[in-house]
């Protein structure tokens, strides 16, 4: 917020008395170029904090973490105290590794407020482990709800390629607000094959969690989602620190870019206009690594993006930027993401590169290997997203529909490793929408007939399913049977209602998403089932040494019923 914004009530004092405002359109005046209601100097300047890293949990070697969901004050605005949802306290959440083949428990107890102290509603909560095939009971299923007082012990099997996924709060109606005061975090499951290749590794790897915010005057977060459209803020956080600057050495980096924000959509582009390689989507590593100038990053997509800062005379300094989508709202400084200042500090030339000898990273990934034309008699489902009572729907349902039918209404039943096309249609030209498929990575085949952009080469889990489009993909229904959420990932939409499942195969007593594995009283020895972890194999990783990861408690009693989550409904 430089001396040339203009505040909302500047706007209209123009719009009432200058002629200058005259010429642009009522649209523009109208539109505030700043969202938070704090004092404007409150506000820092973009690139002047420095880059910030999540402190880190390091679960390679299995057990059970425990994690308290916690409402505590940050400081996000220098000098200001930021009333926050934090998994520990703290948002973005610790970053948790895992190996791939070591599976992990993490036990998350729900401390948070009673009821939200300023928008009143009770924080339940569910966490979702995005980008993991875990079982429905530990997937985040959205009524599989954690009240306040309530823990619940999630298993994540670790079963898949390395890649970068995110936990999450989805909790049912609640799950934007949850997400937004800041119950978001990274995940990070290594395997041999990346080990071995020669990309950016430890502090050449980065996290890139972006997420936009509004203030009110008093420094708590202001949460204005327009009638359940979207929620856009005017400050942009990476990693929780708004605009930061970050020196780096003369070589690559790897940048773990997560788009955590609940609406906006993002358009990245260095300001030299310099290439940016990818080298992984949301499922991990592509089969090869892909060069682009813009790159587009709806909400919950994870991009990995190399870039290179060798060329640059030390003191270089290179923004990256946000040029925007359309039918987000844009503020002042939304269109700036961060800052890149090139040191002449001295650095490690290892692990300098995209990719192996042969250009390859994973060319084998079963899923981008998986062909329409070799599967005789493959189904194609057709999902249809649009708006109607002001209500966001699929296929004309909503999740209280799914609710009603006791939760068994479903979309699609494909059988175990049953592969199938998905057919996304978005008939409006007023919204986008980012679907997200659960349990699943998919190969986006193509977008209104046309191909993908060359970095959604990769294995995907969220498609951005533009204005007009009808995104086209192949998925293959494999590691777990049950139910499982669809949804877009607007969250505001994904509240109000635009969420609905698909099941896999049959349902059975160890994979019902509510009575499974419920949640039960913090601190009692009944009420939460732990299933053992079986160790399926034995990670072979030099630095895995963990730290910070307590042996399981032995919890063992009967499951609570099945609670109260069928009387829920919307505010
Ligand atoms: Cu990232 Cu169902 O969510
Ligand atoms: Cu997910
Ligand atoms: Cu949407």
């Amino acid at each position: 917020m430089g001396s040339l914004s203009v505040s909302r009530r500047d706007v209209l004092k123009v719009s009432t008395l200058g002629a200058a405002a005259l010429a642009l359109p009522f649209e523009r005046v109208a539109r505030a170029k700043t969202a938070s209601k704090i004092a404007e100097n409150k506000i820092p300047r973009p690139y002047t904090l420095p880059f910030k890293v999540p402190p880190v949990i390091d679960g390679r070697g299995g057990g059970t973490i425990t994690i308290a969901q916690k409402m505590q004050n940050a400081v996000i605005l220098p000098g200001v105290q930021t009333p926050i949802f934090g998994y520990n306290g703290i948002t973005p959440g610790p970053t948790i590794l895992a190996r791939r083949g070591t599976p992990l428990s993490v036990a998350v107890s729900n401390e948070l407020p009673a009821k939200h102290p300023n928008w009143g509603y009770e924080a339940w909560t569910s966490v979702h482990l995005h980008g993991s095939a875990s079982k429905p009971q530990f997937d985040g299923y959205a009524s599989d709800i954690t009240r306040v007082g309530q823990t619940k012990t999630y298993q994540f099997p670790n079963n898949q390629e390395s890649r970068t996924l995110w936990y999450h709060d989805h909790g049912v109606h609640h799950t934007a607000e949850n997400a937004y005061m800041g119950l978001a975090a990274m995940y990070l499951m290594s395997d041999e094959l990346e080990d071995r290749l020669p990309i950016p590794k430890g502090s050449y790897d980065l996290p890139v969690v972006i997420a936009d915010k509004m203030f009110a005057a008093n420094g708590s977060l202001m949460y204005d989602d327009e009638g359940h459209s979207g929620l856009y803020g005017d400050v942009m956080l990476v990693n929780g620190q708004p605009w930061p600057n970050l020196k780096v050495a003369k070589r690559k980096y790897r940048f773990r870019i997560l788009n955590a924000s609940l609406s906006r959509g993002l358009r990245l582009q260095l300001s030299n206009s310099a290439p940016m390689t990818v080298i992984a989507t949301d499922g991990g590593l592509m089969p090869k690594p892909q060069t682009t100038v813009q790159l587009r990053v709806g909400m919950a997509e994870r991009y990995e993006v190399v870039i290179d800062f060798a060329q640059y005379a030390p003191g270089t300094k290179i923004q990256l930027r946000n040029l925007g989508v359309p039918n987000s709202r844009d503020f002042d400084n939304t269109d700036k993401v961060m800052q890149f200042e090139v040191t002449a500090d001295a650095f490690d030339a290892a692990n300098n590169a995209v990719a192996d000898a042969d250009g390859n990273l994973n060319p084998d990934n079963e899923i981008m290997k998986l062909d329409e034309t070799t599967v005789p008699g493959i189904k194609t489902v057709k999902l249809d997203l649009h708006r109607s009572n002001s209500t966001w729907k699929v296929n004309n349902t909503t999740w209280d529909d799914i609710v009603k039918s006791n939760y068994q209404t479903v979309v699609a039943n494909p059988q175990p490793d049953e592969v199938q096309i998905w057919e996304i249609t978005n008939k409006s030209g007023g919204w986008f929408h980012p679907t997200h498929i659960h349990l699943v990575d998919f190969k986006i085949l193509s977008r209104n007939g046309k191909p993908p952009f060359n970095y959604e080469l990769g294995p995907k889990d969220v498609a951005y399913v533009g204005e007009n489009e009808t995104v086209r993909l192949i998925t293959k229904f494999a590691h777990q049977t049950g139910r499982y959420m669809i949804h877009c990932h607007n969250l505001p939409h994904e509240d109000h209602d635009m969420m609905t499942q698909f099941r896999v195969g049959t349902d059975n007593a160890d994979n019902d998403p509510i009575t499974s594995a419920p949640a039960g009283p913090i601190g009692a020895t009944g009420g939460v089932t732990v299933i053992p972890v079986v160790n399926t194999s034995t990670p072979a990783t030099p630095t895995a040494t963990p730290t910070a990861v307590p042996t399981p408690a032995a919890t063992t009693a009967t499951p609570a019923p099945a609670a109260t989550t069928t009387t829920r409904r919307r505010r």
